[in-house]
């Protein structure tokens, strides 16, 4: 397993480019089972969990092809059926159930387990189908969904930490080849889930109210191919300004939709870090010292969970005390032991952390959990002084594309180890 090498302390300095959304880019090509004409996706980073999806297509039939950040899928001949090994591996893949079950009327995905991040229900994906007459048996892991002919209703997908995101994704394929008109109320409303919304239009669908809680589909019969453009991956861009702002640097983002991500820039700016907009692109400085600043996680256009952990590695450089409450989801401060480790100063109390910072952090080996607790734990590498070296970093290949070869064009100090 490979890990990466970081000699901290160096100012991230010069421009980066952001690559395209991972969270959007998944649903968008399961997105592509609707349909049998070709699809071309473009901005598609190259990322571990898109090489899963586009395997998992290949296994249902499909013919794909990746090339120069833009894909293509052809699926003309497809089966209901795919390989569930790695349909288990890659969480994301469950958004493959609203298209199959719209394509051929039966799906088995098998269920996803927990994760380090806590129990990842899907029971609000199901009640979803449900309401669209679909018949679902849970079998010895697996999902055995199966329907007549997919009809619209009406129905409310929040849950106990709010809308699901997954869950709206896969209710909106299903619902754009129902029979009449389905209402999703207490949608998701995060940028990723209109990028489908907008990607299903360009395909044929009829999609109301995209970005609000309260989606309208009306079914159509057919959908066609499309040629779509993922957005920016917020997540990457709010990664690249916490570890520029972490080092005390100087970087410009290029490609970003900062509109996506306000609720981040927000608390960056309270916590003492600059941004200056011009001409499309972000400019990142941190005059002085770190302040301390409180967040709580929520969904969109609240602070994202995807970026708790990031911010935590820099505001654990903040003199003073600063509250971080996680609402969507219940385990994740995995990072915070290894943040300890490098000195960080982190009491967990229920939902919150409470961090005392200011102490700077020292370089440990440290072991990534999951994948925003990887790029967390390399924000307090590049922080800290001396080497870091961050094991399992697999799980950053799941949603960084080149994020070594990004930070060493900022003229950080890191290297990939390979196979420890
Ligand atoms: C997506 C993102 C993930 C992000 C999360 C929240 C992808 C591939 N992943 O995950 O990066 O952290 O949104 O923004 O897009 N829940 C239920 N029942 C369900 C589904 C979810 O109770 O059926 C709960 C979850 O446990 C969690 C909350 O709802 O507490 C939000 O989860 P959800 O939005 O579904 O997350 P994902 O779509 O899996």
């Amino acid at each position: 397993m490979d890990s990466f090498l970081i000699e901290g302390g160096v100012p991230l300095r010069g421009d980066v480019i952001i690559g395209g959304s991972k969270n959007a880019v998944l649903p968008i090509l399961a997105a592509a089972l609707l349909t049998k004409d070709p699809c071309t996706i473009r901005r598609v980073p190259d990322l571990s969990d898109v090489r899963f999806m586009l395997e998992i297509l290949k296994s249902l039939g499909a013919e794909t092809r990746f090339e120069d950040g833009t894909v293509t899928i052809r699926a003309a001949k497809v089966k209901g059926f795919g390989d569930y090994e790695l349909i288990r591996k890659m969480r994301g893949s469950i958004c493959i159930l609203g298209p199959l079950l719209a394509r051929f009327g039966q799906a088995r995905v098998s269920l996803p387990g927990g994760c380090v991040i806590g129990t990842r229900p899907i029971d609000l994906h199901l009640k979803g189908l449900a309401a669209l007459k679909t018949k679902i048996k849970i079998e010895n892991g697996y999902i055995d969904a199966r329907v007549r002919r997919l009809t619209g209703s009406t129905v409310f997908l929040g849950g106990r930490a709010g809308p699901t995101v997954l869950g709206t994704a896969n209710v909106m394929m299903a619902a754009s080849l129902a029979k009449g008109i389905t209402v999703i109320e207490s949608a998701a409303c995060e940028p990723e889930v209109s990028d489908l919304a907008q990607c299903l239009v360009s395909m044929g669908a009829r999609i109301h109210g995209i970005g609000s809680p309260t989606l309208t589909i009306t079914g159509v019969e057919e959908l066609h191919g499309t040629d779509y453009e993922v957005i920016p991956d917020r997540i990457e861009a709010c990664t690249f300004i916490c570890a520029a702002a972490a080092t005390r640097g100087d970087v410009i983002i290029h490609g970003s939709r900062p509109e996506h991500f306000a609720a981040v820039l927000d608390k960056l700016i309270e916590a003492g870090v600059r941004i200056e907009r011009k001409a499309g692109t972000l400019r990142v400085t941190r005059p002085g010292r770190l302040k301390p600043t409180d967040i709580t996680t929520m969904p969109y256009a609240g602070f994202p969970t995807d970026v708790q952990a990031q911010f935590m590695a820099l505001i654990s450089l903040a003199p003073g005390t600063s509250v971080i409450t996680e609402r969507i989801f219940e385990s994740r401060f995995m990072h915070v032991a290894e943040l300890m480790r490098m000195g960080a100063d982190v009491a967990i109390e229920g939902p919150n952390a409470i961090v005392k910072g200011g102490r700077g952090l020292s370089a440990a080996p440290v072991m990534a959990s999951d994948l925003r607790a990887s790029a967390a734990l390399v924000i307090g590498g590049l922080a800290a002084r001396g080497k870091t070296q961050v094991h399992r970093i697999y799980h950053l290949d799941r949603g960084y594309e080149r994020m070594e070869e990004k930070l060493r064009g900022l003229g950080a100090r890191i290297s990939r180890v390979a196979g420890e």
